[in-house]
């Protein structure tokens, strides 16, 4: 199959070229048109976005979102690559489950799923899963996300399990004696709302914690690989931003929901903005920007955490955490920030950045190069419609705001997987 997308930009050049793409690989750029001719309209090309971090609820949740529309909602959204979270019903902690997903994922024709299995079985956080088999069916990172790790040795046998496989751990730091009941952020706001707050403490306690299993590991030659999932507050950055002074084998993920939104909108009493951990204080937003220009926030995920509305149209103590918004990550970013980050910058920490985090090969449009890619229309403002969204959550806090920075098209293994009509 040949596809040639002509009438498009690279980032960073103000040219029009165009690629051409056979059997999966890119042939070259500028080439006389061959195939399948698709127009870009003078839309920037980059490498298709990578999602270290999806909630696609299959198995066992498929009322909230399933493997054909959450990476549908992903292709949408720029993506050709999406690791998606085991928490499920059941949830994956079984070989049998990987193979099958990916099975499934593999006839759709959307983004490309990777498949994160559990670190314990079933998630319960007592004894580990059987991580060996899980990689070779085709996991390719271990979290309990969802779930906090609250059994320090089981966390650090996994560690050092995961390690000998070459893999990572990713976590969701909360300590939870500290979070205990809380719905949204500790602070000024919670207590005017009288709403039961989640400390920022609770977080830094446990990345220091997570932090000092890494380093204890290594003071002795047993290195090993801690990812810290959708980090919210200044001061666990501060403690990453320490380990990696250290050297230590630790890496975080900064959603652009706790770039954007602070607790300040938890005063609508809307549990569309219910998230764990959650929304924190401008101030915290400013520091994780500040960390993504510095590079101690490693990448960008979106913790794409879809719901049923009747769940989340509960009161915020009783509704579920979670925003769905996979298809906006990238304009949101690029309309947010664009001026001060820059696109260059926003593309890296959604494409060879996290794909660093993995330790897989960063992705570039190179002659020979897998053909996974996405144009944006960097110009065209559009009103965020949620009805329009391919995820089964039709709802999302930035509904009727107005964004620029759409994808466009989206090429993964050479393949159309989305294109806006
Ligand atoms: O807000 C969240 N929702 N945070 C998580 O860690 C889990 C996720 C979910 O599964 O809904």
């Amino acid at each position: 199959m040949i596809i040639t997308i002509t009438n498009i930009k690279r980032v960073g050049s103000d040219e029009l070229t165009s690629v051409t793409i056979e059997n999966g690989v890119i042939k070259g750029w500028n080439l006389p048109e061959d195939g399948e001719v698709i127009d870009g309209h003078g839309g920037t090309v980059a490498p298709a976005l990578i999602e270290l971090h999806a909630h696609l609820r299959e198995p066992g949740q498929t009322q909230k979102e399933d493997l054909a529309s959450g990476l549908a909602a992903a292709a949408a959204g720029g993506y050709g690559t999406v690791v998606c979270m085991p928490n499920t019903s059941p949830v994956i902690d079984d070989p049998a489950i990987v193979r099958s997903l990916l099975e499934k994922a593999g006839t759709l024709g959307q983004a490309r799923l990777k498949p994160a299995a559990a670190l314990t079985r079933g998630q319960q956080g007592e004894a580990l899963a059987e991580l060996t088999y899980l990689k070779n069916a085709g996991a390719v990172m271990f979290t309990d996300d969802g779930r906090t790790n609250e059994n320090a040795r089981v966390l650090r046998l996994g560690l050092e399990t995961a390690a000998s496989l070459g893999m990572v751990v990713s976590v969701h730091a909360e300590d939870a004696s500290l979070r205990a009941d809380g719905v949204m952020n500790e602070g000024a706001v919670s207590e005017a709302l009288g709403v039961p707050g989640n400390p920022a403490a609770a977080e830094a306690a446990r990345v220091a914690r997570d932090i000092e299993i890494v380093a204890g590991l290594a003071a002795q030659g047993r290195p090993v690989r801690l990812h810290v999932q959708h980090l919210s507050t200044a001061r666990a950055l501060d403690l990453v931003r320490d380990a990696k002074k250290r050297g230590l084998g630790v890496t975080c993920e900064v959603c652009p929901h706790h770039l954007t939104l602070t607790d300040e909108a938890l005063r609508a009493f809307d549990a569309v903005y219910k998230v764990a951990p959650p929304l924190r204080t401008q101030a915290d937003a400013d520091h994780l920007l500040e960390g993504l220009r510095d590079g101690s926030v490693d990448c960008l995920a979106t913790d794409h955490a879809p719901h049923t509305r009747a769940e989340k149209e509960r009161d915020l103590l009783d509704a579920p955490s979670g925003i769905a918004y996979i298809e906006l990550a990238f304009p949101l970013m690029y309309t947010r920030f664009g001026e001060s980050l820059g696109l260059e910058k926003i593309v890296e920490l959604l494409t060879a950045a996290p794909a660093r985090v993995m330790g897989w090969p960063e992705p570039t449009l190179d002659t020979g190069a897998p053909a996974d890619l996405v144009v944006f229309d960097l110009d065209t403002q559009r009103e965020v419609k949620p009805t329009e969204f391919k995820s089964k959550a039709k709802f999302t806090p930035w509904a009727g705001e107005t964004l620029k920075g759409w994808p466009v098209l989206t090429v993964v293994d050479g393949k159309v997987a989305y294109r806006r009509e």
